[in-house]
């Protein structure tokens, strides 16, 4: 969207505006149905008809919306429509697995549909912004906040970022866009310091452009209608009001026009962060800074007025960001149609063709880890099946974080799934305990359902608000009480699978990695769970996720990713002075890429068009990849490369594509990536960019991890 430039509407409505409504259309406030920060002190339902409020977070459903959009164009002094935002970020009533679990399917299609599907629910709900995608790469499994990323790679997040920015803000029937995506959060977030929530991020300029800004950029170039600052600091410099990287970077070098909308209550918050003395100085450095919209806040609505009395800041500047808020409303249609997206009344059960998108959504999202000598599919007849812990049945906490809409009557749970999958077995469940909290008698109970059981289906982990925001934990873990159900699980005799729900990475201990037959990886994986883990437990369907991030073997390998750069003593078991941990192993127990499948696949050596490339070359490089088993399945393919000597230190992997297929039994098709020699340009000491004249490895193959990988050499001649 641009929206400096303002119409000829736009600019009749500023004339008439008065300093306190023009306050108004850049203040947001949260109002009830759900809480994602603290409350404020605000009425916003009396303030819409003063025009002291031009947008409010947390309100949807076609009732409130259309009352509280009659308000502002019948009842306020101008008539400004309000619009409405909220975090909408896997799915709104069918909600879909978590953005770490959806990464792990590789899948750039799917990721839109269900952005797509998410934004006509929505739309039906009156809601105009999501604050999603949430594109921070993050790498240490103690920040809550994990869950709500791609994952621990800046090209998969780019990727993710650009599928969800075209789903969101997809056309409807009218050619209008459906919902406005804002992009958080700018940036580096998910470098705080020892994944605390809110905690400083101390990163260098090389970290931002190669790590964190790239998937900004990319949701820029997708047309990305809005961007919401970090709440922390990078470097010092709290990114509420960051001028270089905010006017600088985004405005200037990106030519981003679209709003930049605080997070919740953040302008204020610079106070706390010991940049502002006082709500003005907090609110001038913002706008100053390029931020539209105060969140949640009354730093605009009091601080602005003072500042601009003190001289901090311009009409001019108060004016361009009034601008933008109306110019982003007229683009919009919401002064043709304020109503525009609503349905009548609210939708009273999930649509079928959604539900399904969001089955097969989870399908491709969960991933298998381990299966120890064939174990799954489960091999029937099954005639006693336990199916334990407190994740089994638990239609709620399957939604995950950040499911507002959601409900937990409209999901399936596992055990629901199970029970009709296996209809001929003798399903015995048990919870064990309720989740962090130790209980003698479900453990009880617990025994006695794995008591004979032909197999255990173990689904322990984390409940919903374990993870999201505010949700560090210092251990990512199985609670005790959890790991207690898993001894009784296996000490039962019975064969177990291991199906762990939860928003992050879990460090597991060894008996348990060890001891379970098979394990899967389902996250959060949303209203249809249930189903789509009974699919692959039974073999209907085979399992095709892959980690969109590195499991640690424990949190103090924390943060813990492929892409590291090489050390001058690299990690050699036999050499006690080389890189590592005296008390664990170098590596994580999963890496970026892993996964299995039901089905084997065989690669042929990598093919390339050309072994020397000039400046302006594209490379092509193929991999026949043969289905060897009898049945369909998809396969993933990693493209890394890695530049062995340069001016400074270059990560030991650098992931440059990825590609998902489709073959039947026995297939063979060749995986084609096509590269830019420019796509091997790196950042000198002074951050300019430079292609030398080398050699450039490339590695090809299923997972980071070296014996998954094929590679060949080509050479630059720039
Ligand atoms: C705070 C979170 O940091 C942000 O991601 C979210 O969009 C806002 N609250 C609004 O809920």
């Amino acid at each position: 969207m641009k929206l400096s430039g303002g119409s000829a509407r736009v600019a009749a409505l500023m004339e008439r505006m008065t300093l306190a409504e023009k306050l108004g259309q850049i203040t947001m406030l949260a109002d009830g149905l759900v809480e994602t920060g603290p409350p404020g002190p605000h009425n916003p339902f009396t303030m819409i008809e003063e025009g002291r409020v031009g947008s409010l977070l947390n309100v949807w459903g076609p009732h409130l919306v259309r009352e509280a959009q009659r308000k502002a164009v019948e009842e306020s002094r101008l008539g400004v429509p309000l619009f409405f935002g909220l975090d909408v970020v896997h799915g709104h009533r069918s909600i879909h697995p978590v953005p770490l679990g959806e990464a792990c399917a590789f899948d750039r299609e799917l990721w839109e549909a269900t952005a797509r599907d998410s934004a006509i629910e929505a739309m039906a709900d009156g809601v105009h912004m999501t604050f999603a995608p949430m594109i921070d790469v993050a790498r240490d499994a103690r920040w809550g906040r994990i869950v709500e990323c791609a994952g621990e790679d800046p090209f998969v997040n780019a990727e993710f970022g650009r599928a969800r920015v075209r789903g969101y803000q997809s056309r409807d029937a009218r050619g209008r866009m459906r919902l406005a995506a804002c992009a958080k959060h700018f940036c580096a977030y998910g470098a705080v310091l020892a994944g605390r929530d809110y905690a400083e991020a101390d990163v260098s300029w090389r970290g931002l452009e190669e790590i964190y800004l790239p998937p900004f950029q990319a949701a820029v170039e997708e047309g990305v209608a809005a961007i919401m600052p970090a709440f922390t600091d990078v470097a010092g410099v709290a990114m509420t009001a960051h001028k270089r990287l905010l006017r600088d970077m985004l405005r200037a070098r990106w030519r981003f026009d679209g709003l930049i909308v605080s997070d919740y209550h953040a302008v204020a918050e610079l106070i706390d962060h010991g940049v502002a003395a006082d709500l003005a100085e907090a609110a001038a450095l913002a706008l100053d800074a390029g931020v539209d919209i105060d969140m949640m806040g009354d730093a605009y609505a009091l601080g602005l007025p003072q500042a601009l009395a003190r001289g901090l800041v311009s009409m001019a500047q108060v004016d361009a960001a009034v601008r933008r808020v109306l110019t982003f409303k007229e683009q919009f249609g919401l002064f043709e149609d304020p109503y525009r997206t609503m349905a009548q009344e609210p939708a009273t059960a999930l649509a079928p063709e959604r539900r399904a998108l969001s089955r097969e959504a989870a399908r491709r999202s969960i991933v298998l880890l381990e299966n120890r000598d064939g174990f799954l599919p489960l091999a029937a007849p099954l005639r006693r099946l336990a199916v334990v812990g407190p994740l089994a049945d638990a239609a709620n906490d399957q939604l995950g974080p950040w499911a507002s809409a959601g409900a937990g009557e409209e999901a399936v749970t596992i055990l629901a799934a199970l029970r009709e999958t296996f209809a001929g077995a003798h399903v015995r469940h048990a919870p064990g305990c309720d989740f962090e909290a130790r209980d003698e008698a479900l453990l009880a109970q617990a025994r006695e359902a794995c008591a004979g059981a032909d197999a255990v289906i173990l689904c322990i982990g984390e409940s919903r608000n374990m993870s999201g925001e505010a949700t560090s934990r210092t251990r990512p873990e199985i609670p005790q009480a959890q790991l207690e159900i898993a001894r009784i699980a296996l000490e039962s005799g019975a064969p177990v699978a291991l199906a762990l729900n939860c928003g992050r990475p879990l460090a597991l201990p060894d008996w348990l990695a060890e001891g379970a037959r098979a394990i899967l990886a389902c996250w959060h994986a949303g209203s249809e769970a249930g189903p789509a883990l009974a699919e692959i437990l039974s073999g209907v369907c085979d399992p095709s996720a892959r980690l969109a991030i590195s499991w640690p073997v424990n949190a103090g390998q924390s943060p813990i990713f492929y892409g590291v750069r090489p050390t001058g003593r690299p990690h050699d078991p036999a050499n006690g002075w080389s890189t590592g941990f005296a008390d664990a192993p170098f590596a994580p127990r999963w890496s970026f890429g892993q996964g299995l499948s039901y089905a084997r696949f065989t690669r042929a050596p990598p093919q390339v068009d050309r072994t020397e490339l000039g400046a302006n070359d594209l490379l092509t490089l193929s991999v026949d990849v043969t289905n060897e088993s009898a049945h369909e399945a998809a396969e993933t393919l990693f493209l890394f490369s890695r530049d062995p000597v340069a001016l400074v230190t270059r990560p030991l992997l650098e992931l440059r594509d990825f590609a998902k297929i489709r073959l039947k039994a026995g297939e063979t098709r060749a995986v084609r990536f096509v590269l830019r020699a420019r796509d091997f340009s790196y950042l000198d000491e002074d951050r300019k960019p430079r292609l030398d004249a080398g050699v450039i490895q490339l590695h090809v193959g299923a997972s980071a991890r070296a014996v998954d990988l094929a590679r060949i050499d080509v050479r630059i001649q720039p």
